[in-house]
């Protein structure tokens, strides 16, 4: 009994109206539905899978984590209570604001709010449409893509997300910078996806715990129309088009109106449990990815 997939994320987001455009045009995500405080985009048949609430923190609020049902929820709350980790008991209120039949609310060790819950409404009754995204986004069993936490600690973080919650390690990037001295990344799966949790340690990000979501559409076109689309809607580009080491897909990377970043791609791998063996990587792109000034 293990998480099964990233099923929602949640960010506290200082201008709202500069999100909607990013998210709606420039992403391709859609407007699920929208109030003074919040707006919830959806890429795939999910209710919604992205939320950006009115906050100050321009960071992650919170990520949702997805598991089969109650027997496995309950499955969790006591691995997370074994672990010695508080957990809150989810609110009538709260279940219904998030679309789902429970969830266990608690904190990673960085103080990350971490939601675990099965049960999320489909809307297959209303299919999604990108205006912009032609062959939709990859999430089904692989979730909704990945997130990338950059930690002070990251053994701690490792015991929790590792230790706790179940994913395991796909493999590491260690970079050489000078000497014998590496920064290491930590790249974990839960499903097929080659990674939906990423550690790293925190590197003057201005204190951020997010580095970078990503998303993932189905075609090399649908990623070279966004870069097309960075140009038109004035989008800072962070790092060019590259090709990744680990999980080989082809991305950008692009400022969100958050600070943090977005990584934009295509074509990844996946893992299989059963013949998949941890390697290390000593760069993070075997093309490309050069970071723009
Ligand atoms: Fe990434």
């Amino acid at each position: 009994m293990q998480v099964s997939s990233f099923g929602y994320l949640g960010l506290s987001v200082s201008d709202l109206s500069r999100w909607k455009s990013f998210g709606a045009d420039f992403l391709g995500l859609g407007v699920a539905s929208e109030d003074a405080d919040t707006i919830k985009f959806r890429n795939d048949d999910r209710a919604w899978r992205i939320a950006v609430h009115r906050g100050d923190a321009d960071d992650i609020a919170y990520a949702g984590f997805e598991v089969a049902n109650a027997a496995a929820l309950a499955a969790i709350r006591d691995k997370l209570q074994e672990g010695g980790v508080a957990i809150e008991e989810a609110t009538a209120d709260l279940c219904k604001q998030r679309g789902v039949k429970d969830l266990v609310v608690c904190r990673d060790p960085d103080g990350l709010r971490v939601e675990i819950f099965y049960g999320p409404l489909e809307k297959f009754d209303t299919p999604f449409h990108s205006g912009c995204v032609a062959s939709g986004f990859v999430t089904g069993d692989q979730g909704l893509g990945h997130i990338v936490l950059m930690t002070p600690d990251l053994p701690r973080m490792r015991g929790f997300y590792s230790g706790i919650l179940g994913f395991k390690l796909s493999d590491t990037i260690d970079i050489p910078i000078s000497g014998e001295q590496t920064i290491s990344l930590e790249f974990y799966h839960c499903n097929r996806r080659h990674h939906t949790v990423a550690l790293g340690p925190t590197m003057g990000s201005g204190g951020k715990k997010l580095h970078h979501f990503m998303l993932q559409v189905a075609s090399l076109d649908d990623v070279g129309f966004a870069l097309d689309r960075v140009t038109r809607y004035g989008v800072p580009l962070r790092n060019t088009l590259g090709r990744h080491t680990n999980d080989h897909m082809v991305s950008f990377y692009a400022a969100t109106p958050s600070g943090f970043e977005v990584e934009f791609g295509t074509g990844a791998r996946t893992v299989d449990d059963e013949d998949w063996s941890v390697v290390s990587h000593e760069k993070i792109s075997t093309w490309g990815h050069v970071p723009v000034a």
